[in-house]
């Protein structure tokens, strides 16, 4: 395996100007990510998880540390516009609105739009937005009008956006966030079929502790930092942190852990909701 992404001591601060200080948002982050993992960006509001998906993709360069993309390091002097476009290239992102990443009004037009810009010819754009949207289960849309679909949809249209560009790895910036249930597990399937099926890298910056746990790896931040790093089980096992970061747990974590504090011998690492209950009516029995 090797890493797609590795950050070595990033820090980065929006400069100031005469009247505004600088708002120093990183400090000293550190993190490898492996080509083909699906990893969960978790912290609080304000805490610079967006900046750190902005540096990744670079639309943002560091002030101070290392960022590698595939290997190479995007912040040396020789790095060249070639290399950049290239960078570019492999890592994508998909914001939260679904109503201000669609530029065009006609779906198939939309998910052709960045090709066009990376001036691709049309025959392969053709191709490519059809599988695109084959992909995100949105091929019989390919003549709607963009803005009579749903939110879900509009994500799936954008992902596909992405995906014709043949990105190998794509950054979620709390992409379900202003979806309905209904839109937001859409989105969720998509994302979680793009990685186990295409190999594509996910890190999905998010606010649900439910699809952090569909993750195989979770990143906290906290203040600029990151304070946590593993899988879902040993992140949320450690609840109490957590909630000391005014971040909430997975609905099965919280009634393990109260269990647990009231004297049962409980797992802490159960999500789904039918072991969860096994577990907590064995730890019932045990007890009797
Ligand atoms: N363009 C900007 N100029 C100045 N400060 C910014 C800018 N964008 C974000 N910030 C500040 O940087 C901090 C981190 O923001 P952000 O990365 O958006 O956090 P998150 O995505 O975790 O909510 C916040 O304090 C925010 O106010
Ligand atoms: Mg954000």
């Amino acid at each position: 395996m090797s890493a797609i992404i590795k950050a070595e001591h990033l820090s980065f601060a929006y400069p100031g100007d005469g009247d505004t200080p600088a708002v120093p948002v990183l400090h000293d982050v550190s993190f490898e990510i492996e080509e083909g993992s699906f990893v969960a960006v978790l912290g609080h509001n304000g805490c610079g998880k967006s900046t750190l998906a902005k540096l990744l993709c670079m639309i943002l360069e560091p002030d101070e540390g290392i960022l590698y993309i595939n290997g190479k390091d995007m912040t040396s002097e020789d790095i060249t516009d070639e290399d950049i476009y290239d960078a570019r290239r492999r890592v994508g992102m998909v914001f939260q609105n679904p109503d201000n990443q669609l530029v065009a009004t006609i779906v198939e037009e939309d998910v052709a739009f960045g090709c066009e810009n990376l001036g691709i010819p049309s025959e392969k754009i053709r191709k490519r937005v059809d599988e695109a949207l084959d992909t995100v289960g949105m091929r019989k849309y390919a003549r709607h009008a963009t803005h009579r679909l749903s939110g879900g949809q509009k994500q799936r249209i954008a992902i596909a956006g992405v995906l014709a560009m043949r990105r190998k790895c794509i950054i979620f910036d709390e992409s379900t966030a202003m979806l309905d249930p209904g839109g937001r597990k859409e989105v969720m399937d998509t994302i979680c079929r793009l990685n186990r099926e295409e190999g594509i890298t996910v890190i999905h910056i998010t606010h649900y502790m439910n699809e952090a746990t569909l993750a195989d790896r979770v990143i906290v931040m906290n203040d600029g930092r990151i304070i946590m790093d593993g899988t879902p089980g040993q992140v949320f096992s450690c609840a109490d942190k957590l909630w000391e970061a005014g971040l909430d747990v997975p609905q099965t974590t919280e009634l393990l852990w109260r269990m647990k504090e009231a004297g049962y011998n409980v797992r802490l690492d159960i999500f789904d909701p039918e072991e969860c209950a096994s577990e907590i009516a064995k730890a019932i029995a045990e007890k009797r």
